[in-house]
């Protein structure tokens, strides 16, 4: 008999966020009640008390105030009880004081990892992947990343893309590689001659009519 291969639908850019209710460092949390009118940063590390998972968290934590000045709430997530969170959260902050002061999800039963499709038999089994979900104010996913368990995330490309999501929603704008704030965006090529024309003669900075950039 061949094997059957199970395939589980995972959230995608586009996608409401799935609703759960979650045991959390900071107590249940019922996830469509969270940071209302707010973005949230849902995050996944693989294990407590582990040193990649420490240094990330470790890094959140750092930079919570820059998620704050773009009214982005964190929660984080693994499959460890509560007991070992708040171990591990005491324990960081005796060696390092640092504080991780932001919702971290006891994913015992792995509900949560199984909704988000942080649970990657591929990778483990029994750990999250590294993953991070980017979900504006009406609970939209907008952006995903997955990493896998020996690679650590990039905090600088996290509010990076964070801030340039906000930034080409606000502004109405595509952003190109390696975009920071500062930076010119991309201005939408035309779709009609017309257009097209109108472009060739604008004073935009152009390599051609469909890649002009603009000051926002
Ligand atoms: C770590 O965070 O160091 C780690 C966690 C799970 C597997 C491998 C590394």
């Amino acid at each position: 008999m061949e094997d059957q291969v199970q395939v589980t639908k995972m959230p995608v850019i586009g996608d409401l966020a799935p609703d759960f209710t979650a045991v959390t460092t900071k107590g249940t949390i019922k996830f469509s009640d969270f940071a209302k009118d707010k973005w949230v940063v849902l995050f996944s590390h693989p294990a407590d008390f582990t040193p990649v998972c420490t240094t990330e968290m470790t890094g959140f934590a750092l930079r919570k105030g820059e998620f704050d000045a773009l009214n982005t709430e964190l929660m984080g997530l693994s499959i460890d009880s509560i007991h070992a969170h708040l171990a591990w959260v005491q324990n960081v902050r005796e060696k390092t004081g640092v504080y991780f002061d932001f919702p971290i999800i006891a994913d015992i039963d792995m509900s949560v990892s199984k909704l988000y499709g942080m649970l990657q038999p591929g990778e483990s089994e029994t750990a999250a992947v590294r993953a991070v979900f980017f979900i504006d104010p009406k609970k939209k996913i907008r952006l995903v990343m997955y990493y896998p368990l020996n690679v650590g995330r990039n905090m600088d490309e996290i509010l990076r893309a964070l801030d340039a999501l906000q930034v080409a929603d606000e502004k109405k704008v595509a952003l190109p590689l390696n975009w920071v704030r500062g930076e010119k965006a991309i201005v939408p090529p035309p779709k009609t001659l017309d257009e097209m024309n109108e472009r060739i003669a604008s004073k935009y900075e152009m390599v051609d009519f469909y890649l002009a950039r603009k000051d926002i």
